[in-house]
């Protein structure tokens, strides 16, 4: 694969893009969904199933290594399934974030498709807390999800939005992914949608908590485009990660973009910045899909912006893809 053709003015290569499928979830987790109202984007404004698959059919020329499926939830979009088969046999280094509640019976498609990885989002094992943080009482669905997939051997890994109100899980949680052999990633509340307030919960926080019954060691990071610092408990053999925006930033090596469902490209998280794609995808033309990605990045601040706890108004967490 030839090397990333795209440099931002700090010289951070572009080689990850995340594409939001749908802002469309089931579930109405409180650090994603604002309490003020809110609408979803219109059907007529959202990508093309064949769109996405046009650029995924430039991106190994671009030089991009990694493409993540978001949303909202993924797999509430009709019709992803035979997407995701189709998207991976173009574009192989495909993974996909999902808050499981569909897992269960897409895990063969999943298979199938070899996805490289999939991400669930999974904050505590406690139904009652499940059901207040989501409002869905779905906890047993995901968990079943969880294990069908891994049944399968479908490469996954959990992420865990810290919180106060789940400080308890801690422990379930990390015994929960020691038991079947997977990697648990902790993160830190961002102030997207929601100001989390006092439900912030710091990533030395967490690790102080850890350390009253295990020790932790430092791992080298998997890639340098990993958002996570990577940790072992020696006591359990697991790894267990931090995905610390706040305390611990990775801005400065951020390899990403993201694309909204709705065709904008973004070059950073925490900044208002867009760029529309849906013109130049709809007419096919690569040249200006390049320019646009060059130009987006031109965009990307050295840091986000996320000021302590700032409240970022303009679209919710589930509408730039997480
Ligand atoms: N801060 C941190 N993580 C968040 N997610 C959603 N909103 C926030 C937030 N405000 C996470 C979800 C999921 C991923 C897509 O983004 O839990 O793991
Ligand atoms: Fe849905 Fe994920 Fe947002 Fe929760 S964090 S509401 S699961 S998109």
């Amino acid at each position: 694969m030839p090397p990333s053709r795209f440099v931002d003015p700090f010289g951070r290569f572009l080689d990850y893009v995340r594409i939001s499928i749908t802002d469309r979830c089931p579930f109405r987790c409180r650090y994603c969904y604002p309490h003020e109202p809110f609408s979803f984007i219109p059907h007529e404004r959202i990508l093309r199933y064949e769109d996405i698959l046009y650029l995924l059919s430039l991106f190994p020329s671009w030089g991009i290594r990694k493409v993540r499926i978001t949303g909202g939830e993924p797999l509430v979009r009709k019709g992803v399934l035979p997407f995701l088969v189709k998207a991976a046999a173009l574009f192989p280094s495909l993974y996909m974030t999902t808050n499981g509640y569909f897992l269960k019976e897409s895990a063969p498609t999943l298979k199938e498709a070899s996805l490289k990885g999939v991400n669930v989002s999974l904050d505590t094992l406690d139904g009652t807390s499940f059901c207040k943080l989501t409002g869905v009482d779905g906890l047993e669905r995901v968990l079943s999800g969880i294990d069908t997939s891994l049944s399968l051997g479908i490469p996954l890994k959990i992420n865990a939005v810290a919180m106060r109100e789940t400080l308890d899980q801690i422990f379930p949680l990390l015994s929960f992914a020691a038991a079947r052999g997977v990697t648990l990633r902790f993160i830190e509340q961002m102030p997207i949608s929601s100001d989390p307030g006092d439900s912030f919960l710091s990533q030395e926080e967490v690790q102080e908590r850890i350390r009253t019954r295990f020790s932790l060691e430092p791992l080298p990071l998997e890639d340098s485009a990993s958002p996570a610092s990577l940790f072992r408990i020696p006591e359990t053999g697991q790894t267990v990660g931090f995905i610390s925006a706040l305390s611990h930033p990775f801005c400065h090596r951020c390899s990403k973009v993201r694309i909204t469902s709705d065709g904008k490209i973004r070059s950073c998280l925490s900044s208002e910045n867009e760029l529309s794609l849906l013109e130049a995808l709809r007419e096919r033309d690569p040249t200006s899909l390049e320019k646009i990605f060059n130009d987006s990045l031109k965009q990307k601040g050295l840091k986000h912006c996320f000021q302590s706890f700032h409240h970022h108004r303009g679209r919710t967490m589930g509408q730039v893809g997480g």
